[in-house]
């Protein structure tokens, strides 16, 4: 099969990774892809949000399924446009993407399908707002409703933090237009999980749940980042677990989406808050795969995935997915000064001798001219271990992110702590 991966980062490496083991006679293209999925896949440097030029490639090349990793291109209509031209695509279209790309969007179809989440308030106005978090109580939870990278929603502690959010959203436009909408919601408690439901608009398939770990420091401290780590599967997500989510949560979706005339094919990200009393509450939706949660989810899968994505995408029956037994624990290594910056060109040095079982996907890196790798963004490697216990794929993924050498390199040796202390 000839297959088109959009985008360039971990998520994107882990997905062509598991397509070519799945089937080595697979065609793969990545655009615009990176140095560690080139190994794998012929890459074009087209921009992963730049729809005319990727409907081309997939035209020249005869692209028989295009998978789409990132959510901007989802929201900007890639999947729309690639559809109308007759190509099979694993996204949704730009009506259904928007359970990730409006908060206030989603916040409405979980309503109108009964879905547990925090009770929550839309406000276009300040005024509003601040008269809102004046007559609720804290901790409170202020998000821009567009997309920000993952860095659009403020977790505050008390009301005086709630109005500076919503000020910097609502006054000073800190967010741009993806804060010209807030939601404001109560606060959740809980254990997070992260779960892929692979959909062809009425059935799901759900992987093996994820653990992500936003905080930049050990211990769940300092600022949200895009994700410095995760696990799967975990313990709290058991069989009964997942079956409830599927019928209180995914499948009730499903049903609004398309009731809205916006049915959604592809991966649908549920990011739930798993309350101490059972109760499922969804934190957000995503249109796609998260990352860092794919290059430790796919890993552990057993063959399949691509026929599972094709009928997915055609909005045929799913088939079944086996998984392996065992753990897999990702750890990310970032560059200085992520989250609130990055640093760009420091050379990467990455042992040759790492043990079996260890994967080192590429998210931020670049060659130079001489064929030198190097840093190129916040997030630079996701190093996954797979093995038989958690205990053993968290060491090893530990070992190798220590053993990976790069200035000002930054990951967390606490990956999956949740775990071991159950
Ligand atoms: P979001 O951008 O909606 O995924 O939120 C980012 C992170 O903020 C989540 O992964 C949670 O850790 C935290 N968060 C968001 N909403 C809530 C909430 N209502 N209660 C508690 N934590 C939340
Ligand atoms: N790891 C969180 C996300 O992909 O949104």
């Amino acid at each position: 099969m000839r297959i088109l991966v959009v985008g360039g980062g971990g998520r994107e490496h882990a997905l062509v990774m598991a397509l070519a083991a799945d089937d080595p006679s697979h065609q793969l293209h990545a655009a615009p892809g990176n140095p560690g999925i080139a190994a794998l896949a012929t890459c074009h440097p087209i921009p992963a949000d730049d729809i005319d030029r990727l409907a081309d490639l997939a035209d020249a090349h005869a692209i028989d399924l295009v998978v789409v990793g990132p959510e901007v291109p989802l929201a900007l209509g890639l999947a729309d446009r690639l559809r109308a031209e007759g190509r099979t695509v694993f996204g949704p279209s730009a009506a259904a993407a928007q359970i990730e790309a409006s908060k206030a969007f989603s916040k409405d179809v979980m309503a109108a399908a009964g879905v547990p989440t925090a009770a929550s308030a839309t406000f276009t106005e300040l005024e509003a707002a601040l008269a809102y978090i004046a007559t609720h109580a804290e901790p409170l939870v202020v998000k821009a409703s567009g997309l920000a990278a993952g860095k659009g929603a403020v977790v505050c502690e008390t009301r005086a933090e709630a109005e500076a959010a919503v000020r910097d959203m609502l006054g000073d436009r800190r967010f741009g237009h993806a804060g010209d909408v807030v939601v404001i919601e109560a606060f959740l408690v809980g254990e997070e999980l992260s779960l892929f439901a692979v959909t062809n608009g009425r059935e799901v398939r759900v992987l093996p749940a994820a653990q992500d770990h936003k905080r930049i420091g050990e211990g769940d401290t300092g600022p949200n980042t895009g994700g410095m780590g995760a696990y799967t599967p975990v313990a709290i997500a058991t069989p009964e677990v997942l079956a409830r989510i599927e019928r209180e949560v995914l499948l009730p979706v499903l049903q609004e989406m398309e009731r809205r005339g916006a049915p959604f094919r592809g991966l649908l990200y549920a990011g739930l808050m798993m309350h101490p009393d059972g109760t499922p509450n969804v934190v957000e939706f995503n249109c796609r795969f998260g990352d860092p949660e794919t290059e430790a989810v796919l890993p552990l899968l057993g063959r399949g995935l691509t026929a599972l994505l094709d009928a997915a995408a055609r909005g045929e029956p799913l088939p079944e997915i086996t998984v392996r037994p065992g753990a897999a624990v990702t750890t990310v290594l970032a560059s200085a000064g992520y989250p609130e910056s990055s640093s760009k060109g420091d050379p990467i040095s990455i042992p040759d001798d790492l043990p079996l079982g260890v994967t080192v996907y590429h998210a931020g890196t670049a060659l130079t001219s001489h064929g030198t790798l190097v840093t190129n963004g916040g997030r630079v490697l996701a190093v996954t271990a797979v093995a038989e216990s958690f205990a053993a794929a968290q060491g090893m993924s530990r070992d190798a992110a220590a053993a990976i050498e790069f200035k000002g390199k930054q990951f967390r040796r606490d990956i999956g702590w949740r775990e071991i202390s159950r």
